[in-house]
Order: structure tokens, then sequence, then C-alpha cells
């Protein structure tokens, strides 16, 4: 028995930066669910026991553990599973190289393919997009908002309706048209391994001298983006994105130990699009993700003045110079035949 999903990744506008328990978010967080950057399972459930994982159709055992860990979280939940041998076959669309996090993704097309199966087998599940999201929380934290397209918060808040820890929920409120077709042309600054995983950076906000100040902060930035992403405010929404990225580099900064995952290249293309934005007047500006690299974001309808702007000046910034093309998309969908 088998179920195959393609789960999109997904950028944060409000930073997750900390966790406590069993994968639980010390603040809410929002996200525009992407297109292109994607991950692509096959879940196999097998009578002899043991996982295997297949990446890119190479047999891949240093995966093994990841999914293991994810096994043993989820097994409170769906113990069917402990039943059988998995075999997971998976194919990310972006570069292996590219340096863009594949837990987000993967964690959440793992996720939707055992709420399949368990439905599959005759397991009651009440929702299962919920559930996935649960279970694609349990494995990476921010994988639990790519269950749904669109913007998805996760983490209770008092702004947003229905928002809880355990579980991402689809953005509710009123969306102005221009958020809906976002564009995100993802730089690509530094393909290697990161020098500090995003884990150890959220353990590092246990002790974090600014880390009440910076909890409060994303409560106020879910409530601040309520009238901008209603109205279309871009230049509101552009000035409260910025500061979050740069917020979350300098929590990096001034963690103990501190550490810096922006390049010289980072700040170089930060620069170009400030400048850029305040000579043209295009709304393009830019968010950072735990790494290097650098999601530019903007309107569809400046598609065309974007590309040429990240042609000229943001392309030789880049490794080889790279870049991904990615929109805001639909979310999740089954690949089965
Ligand atoms: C900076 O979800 O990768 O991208 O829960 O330990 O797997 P784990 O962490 P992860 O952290 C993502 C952090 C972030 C911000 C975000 O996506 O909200």
């Amino acid at each position: 028995m088998k179920s195959s999903f393609r789960a999109p990744s997904n950028i944060a506008l409000v930073k997750y930066w900390g966790k406590y328990g069993v994968q639980l978010p010390s603040n809410p967080s929002v996200s525009f669910t992407l297109d292109a950057c994607a991950t692509e399972t096959t879940l196999e459930l097998t009578e002899a026991a043991g996982i295997s994982v297949v990446l890119d159709g190479v047999d891949t055992p240093s995966f093994v553990p990841k999914v293991a860990q994810f096994v043993e979280r989820i097994a409170d939940r769906h113990p069917w599973i402990l039943r059988y041998g998995l075999r997971v076959n998976t194919h990310n669309t972006f570069p292996h190289s590219s340096g863009i996090a594949s837990s987000a993704s993967g964690m959440s097309a793992l996720a939707l393919c055992v709420v399949d199966l368990a439905a599959k087998l005759g397991h009651e599940v009440a929702d299962p997009r919920q559930e996935a999201s649960v279970l694609a929380r349990l494995g990476s934290g921010s994988a639990c908002r790519s269950v749904y397209g669109g913007l998805v918060v996760w983490g209770e808040t008092p702004s947003v309706d229905r928002s809880s820890q355990d579980f991402g929920v689809p953005y509710a409120d009123a969306v102005h048209e221009v958020f809906r077709t976002y564009r995100d042309t993802v730089a690509l600054v530094d393909v290697g391994q990161k020098a500090v995983s995003s884990t150890a950076g959220h353990q590092l906000m246990e002790a974090h001298p600014f880390r009440e100040q910076r909890f409060a902060q994303a409560h106020g930035h879910l409530a601040a983006l309520k009238p901008i992403l209603a109205a279309g405010d871009l230049d509101a929404f552009m000035e409260l994105v910025e500061l979050e990225a740069l917020t979350l580099h300098g929590l990096m900064m001034s963690s103990q130990p501190s550490y810096i995952l922006m390049r010289p290249n980072t700040l170089h293309i930060i620069e170009a699009i400030r400048a850029y934005r305040r000579e043209s007047g295009v709304p393009i500006s830019f968010t950072l993700d735990a790494g290097a690299n650098v999601h530019i974001l903007y309107p569809a309808a400046f598609e065309q003045t974007a590309r040429s702007f990240v042609e000229d000046q943001v392309k030789p910034w880049c490794k080889d110079g790279r870049t991904i093309a990615d929109r805001v998309g639909q979310g999740p969908v089954s690949l089965q035949q």
C-alpha cells in the first residue's frame, strides 16, 4: 500500500524562532506557501520491518534517522505505523545543492502520505489536513504551514481566530488580491550546508536575553499585518517583513554564542534592493530564512521590472548567478493515479 504527495516549501513573513516541549512554537508565525520549490514523496508500507529512503533515485541512508525520529514522534497518534516497514521515495523539485531547506516541504509531504494511508487502512481521521499539519509539525515546525496554500498561520495568537500551537491554519481574514499572486525570487548566495542548524538556533532562544521582547513583538506583528493584508498596503508590508527578516538574523547575532548566517553577498543584495526601491519606487522587498539566501518579494504586476533588476543587480552576487523563480502557491496535491 502506498501514497504519494507533492508538498511545497514556504517562506515565513513573521518568523517562528524558538520552541518548547514537543515542537511547540514560542511565538506565532505566518508564511506564504510557495509553488515551484516542492518535494514529491511516495511512502510505501512494507511487510519487512525497517526504513529505507531513496532521494532522487539514490539510496540515502543518511535520511533514515530523520524519518525514524518522525515515526517515533507520531507513533502515539498513529500506532498502526509501527506494524510496518517504510519505504520512502522522495525528490525535491529544487536543486539539492541550492541550500534551500527541504524539511518544510519534505516533512509536509511525508505527513500527508501518513494521513492518507491511515484513512486507506480504515483509521478514522476527523480532519485529514489538520492531522497532516500536526504530524508535519512533529517532523519540522515550519512544515506544518506547508499543508495549505496561500497564507498560513501557526501558533496561538489573539488576533487570529482558530490559531493553534498544534497545527497551521489557513489565514481566514481579508487578504487583498495583490498578496494572492505575490512573487518570490530566491537569490542563491550560499549553497552549502548551514554552519548552525535551525534546531540549534531555536535552542539558543531558550536563554536569549531578548526572548520575551521578541515573542511579544511577533504577536504584535501578526496583529499589525491584519489591516496591511486587507488593504494591500505594500509599504507597510515591506517594512514589517524586512524588519522580521533582520530581527531573525539579529537574534542569531545576539545569541550566546553569537553566529552569523548572512554572507557578504547577502548584504550586497539587501542594499541593492533597498537602493532600487528608493530610487524607482518599485515595491520590491526581501526576506531571509535561516541561511544566506535572499527571498526577493514583489507583486506579480512588477514581474518584468523585477526580472531585469534581478538580472542586472542581484545575479552578480549569487553563487554561479543562480536564482529560483517562485510564487505564492495553492498548497499540496495528491499524486495518486
Ligand atoms: C527561520 O521549522 O526548520 O525558517 O522545527 O527545528 O525543524 P525545526 O525548525 P524549522 O525552523 C524554521 C525557522 C525559520 C522561520 C520560519 O519558517 O518560520
